[in-house]
Formats: C-alpha cells, structure tokens, sequence
C-alpha cells in the first residue's frame, strides 16, 4: 500500500455526500440509530439502497444481526444537532429528537428531508465495515428545504461553504 490511512481518509473525504441517520428498533422495542455518509442508491427495480457500518460501531450487531427493517433518514440542513446525537457513543440523543413511527414500527425522524423504511435485503462483507442493502417498501418525502452536507471532514450547506 502506498498511502498512509490519514491519505486515504483525507481523499475519500474530497467526494460531498449527504448525511443520513438509520433508525431501527431491538427485539426488547428499544431505538437505536447511527449517523452514516455512506448511503447510495443501488436499484431501481427492485428498490434496493445500501449503507455502510463499522464493524465496532455499538449498532453493527443489530443492524448485521437481528434487526432486519430499519428507517434511513436523509437530513435537512438544519438537523447538524441530529447527526451529532447519532454519532456520538451511546443512544442517548433519543430524548432530544423528534420522531413518529414510520408504518413498520421503526422511529421516522420528523424533519428530515426524505425516509426510506426497508427491510434488509442482503449484509454483504465490507472488509472492517458491513455492507447492509435495504429494499425499500415505503417513503416519504419530508420537509422541503436543502440538505446537509458533509465534505472534508466538516459539515457544509449548500448556501455555507
Ligand atoms: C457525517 C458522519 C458520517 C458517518 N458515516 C458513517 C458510516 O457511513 N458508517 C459508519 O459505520 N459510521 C459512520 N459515522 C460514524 C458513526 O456515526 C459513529 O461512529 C457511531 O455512531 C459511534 O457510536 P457507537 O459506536 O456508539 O455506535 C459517521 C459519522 C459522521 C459524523
């Protein structure tokens, strides 16, 4: 390898994504959620999206595991307070947000700009992450307004560089 992690970090994090928070609930009912960037579009037919997680993320477990439907929330520019609770250690940020269920028992966040609810279609190896692939069966499209951004390590909007 000819590059050090640091490089490799610094040049993924020349490629802008958005900001997303996938919510699930456990066997016992209790939420959990986790900030991603790394969500994309994978089919149209079937609907099929995918997000990446950390293998020593504390949600890995379930969303590899039991927690087979989960809710992938695209944020709006405003909810930057939300993907810092969600990426904090700990599920402590439930207190502090707004969310309804989604239809399938999953906590849809209120704001976001866009829900995809899903039931986990495949878990793919991801070399230190997991590669999880929903099939959406339900969305909706939230409130209007512009997203947040991620880009170089540090949140962006479209109008804040
Ligand atoms: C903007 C942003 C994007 C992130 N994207 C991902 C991701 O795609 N996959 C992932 O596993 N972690 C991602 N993280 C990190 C997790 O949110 C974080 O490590 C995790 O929630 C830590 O808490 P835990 O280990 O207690 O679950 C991201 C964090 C931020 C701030």
């Amino acid at each position: 390898m000819s590059f050090s992690p640091r490089d490799f970090r610094d040049c993924l994090g020349q490629f802008a994504t958005g900001v997303a928070v996938v919510t699930t609930r456990t066997g016992d009912g209790s939420k959990a959620g986790i900030t991603i960037n790394s969500f994309a579009s994978v089919s149209l037919d079937p609907a099929l999206v995918l997000f990446s997680v950390d293998q020593r993320a504390a949600t890995h477990a379930l969303f590899a595991g039991p927690c087979t439907r989960f809710c992938i929330n695209i944020l709006h520019q405003n909810q930057q307070a939300v993907s810092e609770l969600f990426s904090a250690p700990g599920q402590d940020g439930w207190d502090n947000v707004s969310f309804e269920d989604d239809g399938h028992g999953m906590p849809r966040l209120t704001g976001a700009l866009a829900s995809f609810s899903c039931k986990r279609h495949a878990v793919h190896d991801g070399g230190d992450h997991s590669i999880i692939v929903g099939q959406v069966d339900h969305l909706v499209m939230g409130q209007t307004g512009d997203p947040l951004l991620y880009y170089g390590g540090r949140y962006r909007g479209l109008d804040r560089e």
